[in-house]
């Protein structure tokens, strides 16, 4: 314990007297490659065949009781010029057997489990708008012996503001201190800590904690968990990432110094790790015991304030913090290299530098579970593996569904929406809710788009306040968005109205063209998600400061020969605002383009055609409505005469480029200008009319309903319309959905 670079050693010598396998020495040419002494020693601790072994490496010529200062001297003496065969130095290494061995946790055990009663804080770390599957999440783990700490990221109020309620039960507690956990921050192993330090101030009596986000669910019965952690008590589980040490590092950038600023972590410089430390990691997904966790949040020995200021300007920091500080205090014998988890890694597809906005650096994220994936989760039957990740129901449902019969819930046949999926994409009470222009207006359009069809069978209605937004799947496909509003009826009688409406399809397809057969997808709209191959804005809801992206799909019959194709895209002018290049082959017959054009779009219809040599293969129409609303404000006549004149002025010249039967002639091309710069003056009533006009080619209203309430009991004549209740409407977001609530809580089991 006393080695300047084998300090860890402490760790087992605290526990097993170790026993010398071997020593050697060797040299090294001291270049600027990563085989210099420091570098070897760093991966002092290491892992073989299952068993822990520790190392002590000294830099120097054969010097065993080397001082630091010779040591360092000769580690870091550096090469003249290119030569590398003589300058350099020699370590020594002796490696120890610590008699630690890959840890296996004990099977339970019926006697050992009767006796011993598990408790458990399961601390979710919450992200987004799921808040149906975050019930569902907590309907099922719920217990009123084990205890919810829920952290709710900091910039996520819609969450945090429902949740809330939750604190009517006592075993559950909201974070008051919150944080802005960006994907990979600092922040999040800082929340994790802040925490973990608030609820043991709380005095809960716990065995486990057990961090879980909005997309984990459990795989294995409550009761299976509790059985296996009841005869595990006292262990901390966390998974290692199983490679050479310092690909682990590289990998995981931990070899640099990031700083984490204005919600995003920037990489500021390569730095060196301290010597003597093990360095572990892998997933940040853990189950702590509650004297480990006392340990890491209590007060700082060196080994914590050491790691601590690292551990600030680490990226993915909980995907390493808890793990070295096992392997490297005295709890390093309780240490077991399992997260419980099983994690649907899909590289391909999760590697793809999504985060790059976000952090200086390309990170990875499993992907959704999908019904096609359900062997995965069938092959943990026989494992330790009590939980799975990730899940969206807005991506797919039916596996919930599964998951939840698979370990055990049998009331599904009572649920009469089983395959239905809501989820909130605008509340009027978030903090965003005002200045979200682009939704304001779209939702205005077509709540007045809803008041006309009504007035056609004589129901007068004045549309008002806009409440809630939802996106509604049913059996996994998109069925459009439910807007709930506030409206005037019988001109003084307010109700609640919920409009259900689905975009239009726009696809004009060339059935000359042979290859038209090949195409799957073509399709515009924004926030593309690389990972799940899929739109995030469902309903193509694009203005003039949108991000318009196209995604393709071939079907496989083009990858015997590549392709070239070309796309061309059209303002509502009919010029060409930009053409775009694509390479089609059989490993990229998926792709999205996102047209180099300049914010902000003129308003009105767009097209994009795909082009084969001249000829055309299929054309999208797309919509950037007009704004009704700037900054939660309606537009002046300034706004509209910056926003709404678009950016013809940045396009690059085409004027080569001429696709036959898809530019508008010079006549028509003339008209479409006036009418576009005519537009530039609209505003209020008329703005709302152009409006009006875009949004009724683009989107069709499929229904309404009415929430009944004291004044309105059991039904609402208006007109020749019958309202229907909301509450016993199939599609309507009011209707019950007992998988996506809180439930009632049964006394006797402590059950929800
Ligand atoms: C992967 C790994 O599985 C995970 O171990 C690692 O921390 C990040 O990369 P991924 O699916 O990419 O996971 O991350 P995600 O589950 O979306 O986020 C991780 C945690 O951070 C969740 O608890 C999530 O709620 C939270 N988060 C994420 C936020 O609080 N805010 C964000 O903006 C993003």
């Amino acid at each position: 314990g006393q080695n300047t670079y084998g300090k860890h050693l402490g760790c087992y010598a605290d526990q097993k007297k170790l026993r010398l396998l071997t020593g050697f020495y060797g040299n090294y040419a001291n270049t600027n490659s990563p085989s210099s002494c420091l570098d070897i020693c760093i991966q002092a601790g290491f892992m073989y065949a299952g068993v822990q072994y520790a190392s002590e490496c000294f830099c120097g010529e054969n010097l065993p009781q080397a001082s630091a200062a010779v040591a360092e001297h000769l580690c870091d003496m550096k090469c003249p010029g290119n030569v590398t065969q003589h300058c350099g130095g020699y370590f020594t290494m002796n490696i120890y057997e610590t008699g630690l061995s890959k840890f296996t946790p004990r099977v339970p055990t019926t006697a050992s489990t009767m006796n011993e009663p598990i408790q458990i804080v399961f601390l979710l770390t919450l992200n987004g708008r799921a808040l149906r599957q975050v019930h569902r999440l907590i309907n099922v783990l719920y217990r009123s012996h084990h205890y919810f700490y829920i952290h709710v990221d900091k910039r996520q109020d819609y969450l945090h503001r429902k949740l809330s309620s939750l604190e009517q039960f006592p075993n559950v507690k909201l974070a008051t201190t919150r944080f802005s956990t960006i994907w990979g921050g600092a922040s999040l192993l800082k929340m994790l800590l802040a925490s973990m330090k608030d609820f043991i101030s709380l005095g809960w009596k716990w065995d486990f904690v057990i961090n879980l986000s909005e997309s984990d669910f459990p795989i294995k019965s409550l009761e299976e968990l509790e059985k296996f952690l009841s005869a595990n008590k006292g262990l901390n589980f966390v998974k290692s990432h199983g490679r050479e040490v310092q690909r682990f590092i590289k990998k995981q950038g931990l070899d640099k110094t990031f700083i984490e600023c204005d919600t995003h972590m920037w990489r500021v410089g390569e730095r060196k790790l301290p010597r003597g430390i093990i360095i572990d990691g892998g997933s940040d997904w853990i189950a702590l015991s509650p004297e480990f966790v006392s340990y890491v949040v209590g007060k700082q020995d060196q080994l914590l304030s050491g790691l601590d200021v690292i551990f600030q300007h680490t990226l993915l920091p909980a995907e390493s913090f808890f793990h070295t500080v096992l392997r490297n205090s005295h709890f390093c014998d309780s240490y077991v290299d399992n997260n419980l988890h099983v994690t649907n890694w899909k590289r391909k597809l999760g590697c793809k530098c999504q985060y790059k906005h976000v952090v200086d650096w390309c990170g990875c994220s499993p992907n959704d579970f999908r019904t096609e994936d359900w062997p995965r989760i069938q092959n943990t039957q026989d494992r330790q593996l009590f939980f799975a990740r990730k899940f969206e129901p807005i991506i797919n449902q039916e596996i919930i569904n599964r998951v939840e019969q698979y370990i055990g819930i049998k009331d599904h046949y009572l649920i009469s929406n089983l395959e239905a999926y809501w989820q909130s994409i605008y509340n009027v009470e978030d903090m965003t809710a005002s200045s979200d222009d682009i939704l304001l207006t779209h939702a205005g359009s077509i709540v007045r788009h809803n008041a006309r069809i009504l007035l056609d069978e004589g129901c007068k209605i004045e549309p008002d306040l806009i409440i809630e937004i939802n996106s509604y799947n049913y059996a996994d496909v998109y069925k459009g968005n439910l807007i709930l509003h506030k409206a005037i009826v019988h001109d003084n009688i307010e109700i609640l109205i919920e409009t259900w409406y689905k975009p239009k399809k726009h696809i004009e397809l060339n059935f000359e063209n042979p290859y038209i057969d090949n195409i799957k997808i073509f399709k515009v709209s924004s926030d593309y998600d690389q990972k799940e191959t899929t739109f995030r804005n469902l309903a193509g809801i694009l203005g003039p400061l949108s991000e318009p992206l196209l995604l393709y799909e071939f079907s496989a019959q083009v990858d015997k020969k590549s392709e070239n194709f070309t796309l061309i895209w059209l303002d509502p002018t009919g010029a060409i605002g930009d053409v775009n290049m694509i390479h089609v082959d059989e490993n990229n017959l998926t792709n999205f383009i996102k047209p180099n054009l300049k914010a902000p779009l003129l308003p009105g219809i767009w097209k994009v055609g795909l082009f084969e040599q001249n000829r055309i293969i299929v054309a999208t129409k797309f919509l950037i409505s007009p704004l009704e609303y700037f900054s939660g404000k309606d537009l002046s006549h300034q706004e509209s005469s910056i926003i709404h004149s678009g950016s013809q002025n940045s396009y690059k010249n085409f004027s080569n480029i001429k696709p036959k039967n898809f530019l508008p002639d010079y006549e028509q091309s003339i008209l479409l200008q006036k009418i576009s710069q005519s537009n530039i003056q609209r505003i209020d009533q008329d703005l709302r009319e152009w409006i009006d006009g875009l949004t009724l080619e683009f989107y069709n209203v499929l229904g309404s309903c009415i929430m009944f309430n004291n004044e309105i009991k059991d039904k609402l004549t208006c007109g020749r319309h019958k309202f229907e209740n909301c509450v016993s409407t199939q599609w309507s977001s009011l209707t019950n959905d007992p998988k996506g609530t809180i439930g009632k809580l049964n006394t006797k089991t402590g059950q929800l």
